[in-house]
């Protein structure tokens, strides 16, 4: 069962499709962030784990926590870690509004795809910015605002003007923009 308005498990296999690893370059990704392989990193909205497993490979040192108000979304991401053997993720069922962790417990966050589903994207970027710690950096992946074949309602879409403009006003620093692809688009900032 899915929660209206929330990217429906039933289609979660479309999250970790070749055509999806084809649009998105998760090892370029990874490399182009201010990461270490020490980090503690949040992948928040994680999904069936389409990011949290390059990043559980790439933290050799450090930590992931996989979090999605879905439990199927999360029963899957853990079937991915166990089937790799890879011990160093949580995976933990997330709120709406509230991360489940601690105040700057974070040394970055990613939030792919997530913030236009959420109900209020500002609330949960002010969470992001209560858990991560003072050198911490997040990274957004959002699609681009404009009418296409695939992705979710134009309606629901934040477009990269926008979202710089609600990193700012929460206090991040230095926001930098990339394309992923045509349709998609990453930011990068600091607090
Ligand atoms: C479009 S999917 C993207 C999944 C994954 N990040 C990826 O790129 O493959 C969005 C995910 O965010 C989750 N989600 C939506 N709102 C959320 C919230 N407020 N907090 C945490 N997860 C949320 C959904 O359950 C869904 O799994």
């Amino acid at each position: 069962m899915s929660i209206q308005g929330k990217f429906n498990p039933n289609d979660m296999q479309v999250l970790v499709s070749p055509e999806r690893r084809q649009a998105i370059d998760t090892g370029a990704l990874l490399t182009g962030l201010p990461i270490s392989t020490r980090d503690v990193v949040a992948d928040i909205g994680c999904g069936p784990g389409f990011l949290t497993l390059p990043l559980a490979r790439y933290l050799t040192e450090g930590r992931v926590h996989a979090l999605d108000i879905q439990q199927e979304m999360l029963d899957a991401v853990q079937r991915s870690l166990d089937a790799e053997g890879l011990t160093n993720a949580a995976v933990t069922l997330s709120n709406e509004n509230r991360l489940p962790l601690d105040d700057k417990a974070l040394d970055g966050a990613l939030l792919a795809f997530v913030l236009q589903e959420a109900h209020d994207p500002d609330a949960l970027l002010g969470e992001v910015q209560r858990c991560l710690n003072d050198n911490g950096w997040i990274a957004v992946l959002e699609w681009h605002k404009r009418d296409m074949d695939c992705g979710p309602p134009v309606t629901r879409r934040i477009n990269p003007e926008t979202m710089e403009a609600k990193l700012l006003n929460l206090g991040f620093q230095i926001p930098k923009r990339h394309e992923l692809n045509a349709d998609q688009y990453l930011m990068v900032a600091r607090t």
